[in-house]
């Protein structure tokens, strides 16, 4: 029953936040034009000039791995290629036998998260990064470093940029807060924009929240495809076990704010994060033990690790 009262308020507070919050969204605009090529596709979502004027938080964007999210650690690029032998290749019904059959659609299986931009962008795209990432591989086995290189830098130009976070996917609740318009960068703060394509701000009420990061960060499979899969759980876990105990701070407040790594959002490959993460206790001693006739007394040592875990979630995800 408690958990049943504790629900009923939640749910009010979430349609308080939604009723409160002004933005500056709009009717849903007519969809751009399809990309054709993966450079026009970086082009649209290109991160460099915002450089000019938002230096610092470029350069801990540029350190993230939002900045580098098709390549990943580079796990993720090879990962991409294992769900297409290993799993559209081999599923009856996928449609897929080629590389040439791989569609938007397909892909969005990963890049719902990783690429969400992708719905902007024709098939022959979809194809040309599979043959990107083939091509990279090839060029691994075969020590061809300049190639490595280059399309290692084809692969990065496709990323979680300032314009994915501040614009595509920076309004959740559409119905009431709109639809992000093409003109206008979303963040906290309104009125007009110094840049010459994003002339307007406006504010994105949940930017600061939690939900914000879940978009991408994760419940537990993605039902809403044809084929569901799974991968980063986190947000789920956020609200199931930490929210859920008590827990009252957001994604942003850790990874942004108390880690002091802004924009650079990281987990535990940085020394920080590491520190953050948790509290180790252990404690040993060692007896002699009179066990039986045969063995006699034998020496024992006994250790106890308490391990706290003072993140916002499981770890380790994915
Ligand atoms: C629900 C969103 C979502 C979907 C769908 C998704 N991923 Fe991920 N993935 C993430 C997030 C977020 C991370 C990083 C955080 C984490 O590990 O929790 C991640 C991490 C990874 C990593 C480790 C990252 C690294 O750089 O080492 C790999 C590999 C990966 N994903 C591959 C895939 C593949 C392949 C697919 C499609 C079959 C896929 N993901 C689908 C969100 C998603
Ligand atoms: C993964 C999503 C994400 C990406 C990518 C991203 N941002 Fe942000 N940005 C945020 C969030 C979240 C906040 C903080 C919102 C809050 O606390 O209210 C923020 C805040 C900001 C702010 C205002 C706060 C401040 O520190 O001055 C600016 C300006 C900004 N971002 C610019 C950029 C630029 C430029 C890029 C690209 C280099 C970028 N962002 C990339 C999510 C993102
Ligand atoms: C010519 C300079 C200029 C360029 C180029 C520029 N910005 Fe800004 N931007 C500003 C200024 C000035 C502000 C207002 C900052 C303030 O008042 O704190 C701002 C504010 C913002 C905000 C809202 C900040 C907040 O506190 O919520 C976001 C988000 C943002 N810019 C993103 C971007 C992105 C993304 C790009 C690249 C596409 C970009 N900007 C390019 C000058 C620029
Ligand atoms: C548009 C989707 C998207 C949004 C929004 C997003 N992320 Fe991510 N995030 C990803 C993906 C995808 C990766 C993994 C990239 C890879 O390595 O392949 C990632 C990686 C990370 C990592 C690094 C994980 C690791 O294993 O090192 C952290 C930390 C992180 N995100 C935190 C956040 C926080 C905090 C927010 C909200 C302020 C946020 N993200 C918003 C998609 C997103
Ligand atoms: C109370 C602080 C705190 C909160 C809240 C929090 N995190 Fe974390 N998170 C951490 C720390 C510390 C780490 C580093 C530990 C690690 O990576 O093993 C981490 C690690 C991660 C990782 C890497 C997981 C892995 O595989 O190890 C991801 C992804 C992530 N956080 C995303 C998020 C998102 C998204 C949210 C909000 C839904 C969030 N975090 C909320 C502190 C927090």
């Amino acid at each position: 029953m408690k958990h049943i009262v504790i629900g009923g308020l939640a749910c009010l507070a979430i349609a308080a936040v939604a009723i409160t919050a002004q933005s500056a969204g709009g009717p849903k605009p007519e969809p751009p034009p399809k990309a054709t090529s993966i450079a026009e596709l970086a082009e649209r979502y290109d991160s460099s000039r915002c450089i000019d004027c938002h230096e610092e938080i470029y350069y801990e964007w540029e350190e993230s791995l939002h900045a580098r999210s098709v390549l990943g650690s580079p796990r993720t690029a090879p990962t991409i290629i294992t769900t297409i032998e290993k799993g559209l290749k081999l599923f009856e019904y996928s449609g897929v036998k080629e590389d040439s059959d791989i569609t938007v659609e397909h892909l969005m299986m990963c890049m719902k998260c990783h690429l969400p931009q992708l719905d902007e962008a024709t098939d022959e795209v979809a194809q040309e990064i599979v043959a990107t990432i083939r091509g990279w591989q090839q060029a691994y086995r075969e020590n061809d470093w300049d190639t490595v290189d280059e399309l290692e830098d084809t692969l990065v130009s496709l990323n979680i940029g300032c314009m994915v976070c501040h614009q595509k996917v920076a309004l959740i609740h559409k119905y009431h807060d709109g639809y992000p318009q093409p003109d206008t960068v979303y963040g906290g703060l309104e009125g007009d924009h110094d840049d010459e394509e994003y002339v307007n701000m406006a504010v994105a009420p949940a930017i600061g929240e939690s939900i914000f990061c879940g978009q991408c960060h994760g419940q537990g499979p993605s039902f809403e495809l044809d084929h569901p899969s799974q991968c980063a759980t986190a947000y789920g876990s956020y609200l199931f076990a930490y929210v859920a105990h008590g827990g009252s701070e957001s994604c942003q407040d850790c990874h942004m704010y108390q880690s002091e790594l802004g924009h650079n959002m990281q987990a535990y490959r940085d020394p920080t994060m590491i520190e953050m993460a948790l509290d180790v206790k252990v404690e040993g001693r060692s007896i002699f033990w009179r066990k039986n006739r045969e063995e006699g007394v034998i020496p024992i040592g006994i250790i106890d690790v308490e391990i706290y875990n003072k993140t916002g979630h499981a770890i380790p995800d994915g």
